[in-house]
């Protein structure tokens, strides 16, 4: 079959709801991505924040070929051992808290609103259901995280979405404050806006956030999705800022590239979800908490963290020199391996071009172009990355 046979098949077979390139990918190695023609491409989207370790990482493949061989799924009915090992290491590795496992960031998501409204109702505040959000947050496609998603264009044609969600402008402490109510029981944030351009928070918002919380008896509850995992150059982006959230969401690169979600919950906080209140059949399967094993260890190994900050580092300083040149980069932004320009125009032809040129980037928010390589990029591939990015750039905008 031919690439076009296969988008072709695509497209006659499945449903439209994505919008995607014209490129067919048949295999990965560390940063690289192969299509179906043999043509090499540096992946600075890694799966959007997935690839962690790179693609076909030698241990996840053996920790996954071995798993499979041995058991792969009994539910969660049993215990299994790689399922408890993953549970330590999820939450030594975060706030402390007990862990629940599910397959994705939506059902991360999910399992955290239904956690605060019901811990809420445990200490006899039933009237306290409101979860208030941020204007452009992303936290997933299923109702609750659509109905937490503060983006209306996302809710046309999807009404009535759940009920008890208020929305608050990004960064802005005092609305924040005018917001968190006795009918509130918890705050969601996204501690950087991922899909909406990689918003960062102004200083000291997340600190004023959490003492906000704290003051009222308000869970803090911040999607680590995107920013979680190393992503920023610490294990939860919510370090970086100096807050401990109450709980705390994640997914994406977790298991890298299997699915797995996790929520991560102060133990007071975890005792909401007793027998019977919640589950997955398929949460914390065998296989894709052996892959997130060998993902935690290689992250909690010395000295990875702080190669993603220095990275990140040389990364941003190479995105400032490439817009020093240009007239239509508005901001550089970001943290860690969690970068992205803000342009004057539209960016999708943009990533076009540097698709066409080799290098997948992430088109977002209409004039931000995202970076997300996996965490174990290396120097020279960010070398090579700013160089197609900026043959990529319009003709015009240089200076
Ligand atoms: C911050 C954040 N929350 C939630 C999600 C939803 O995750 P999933 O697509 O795995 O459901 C995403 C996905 O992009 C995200 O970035």
């Amino acid at each position: 079959m031919t690439s076009s046979d296969i988008i072709a098949m695509t497209g006659k077979y499945q449903m439209g709801n994505y919008t995607r390139h014209p490129v067919v990918f048949v295999r990965g190695e560390g940063t690289r991505l192969f299509d179906a023609d043999g043509r090499e491409y540096l992946d600075f989207l890694g799966g959007i924040a997935v690839a962690l370790l790179g693609h076909a990482h030698p241990g996840v493949s053996q920790a996954v070929s071995l798993q499979v061989k041995n058991l792969v799924h009994v539910s969660n009915l049993f215990h299994v051992p790689v399922q408890a090992e993953l549970g330590r290491l999820v939450s030594q590795s975060t706030t402390g808290g007990k862990v629940f496992f599910c397959n994705s960031g939506t059902e991360a998501n999910e399992a955290a609103i239904k956690l605060a409204r019901k811990w809420s109702v445990d200490r006899g505040r039933e009237r306290a259901h409101e979860i208030v959000v941020a204007e452009g947050s992303f936290h997933g496609r299923t109702y609750g995280g659509l109905s937490a998603t503060a983006q209306p264009k996302l809710h046309k044609g999807f009404e009535p979405l759940l009920p008890g969600f208020r929305t608050v402008p990004f960064g802005d402490a005092e609305a924040l404050d005018a917001a968190l109510t006795d009918g509130t029981c918890a705050f969601l944030i996204e501690p950087i806006q991922g899909e909406s351009g990689v918003r960062m928070p102004p200083p000291g918002y997340l600190a004023e956030a959490e003492r906000l919380c704290r003051a009222r008896g308000i869970l803090l509850m911040a999607d680590e999705i995107q920013t979680g995992l190393g992503r920023t150059g610490s294990f939860l982006a919510s370090e970086r800022f100096g807050v401990t959230p109450d709980v705390v969401t994640l997914a994406k690169g977790m298991a890298n590239g299997l699915p797995l979600g996790a929520v991560v919950a102060a133990e007071e906080v975890a005792a909401s979800l007793g027998p019977g209140t919640h589950g997955s059949t398929f949460g914390g399967n065998p296989v894709c908490c052996a892959a997130a094993r060998v993902v935690f260890e290689a992250l909690r190994s010395p000295g990875f963290l702080d190669g993603v900050r220095l990275k990140g580092d040389l990364f941003a300083e190479g995105l400032r020199e490439v817009a020093g040149r240009r007239q239509d980069i508005r901001e550089v932004r970001g943290m860690g391996l969690m970068l992205a320009i803000e342009m004057d125009g539209e960016t999708r032809e943009i990533a076009d071009r540097c698709l066409a040129r080799g290098l997948v980037v992430n088109s977002t928010a209409g004039n931000v172009l995202r970076f997300l390589p996996p965490l174990t990029v290396s120097e020279g591939e960010i070398q090579q990355c700013l160089l197609i990015l900026e043959e990529s750039l319009p003709q015009g905008g240089r200076k």
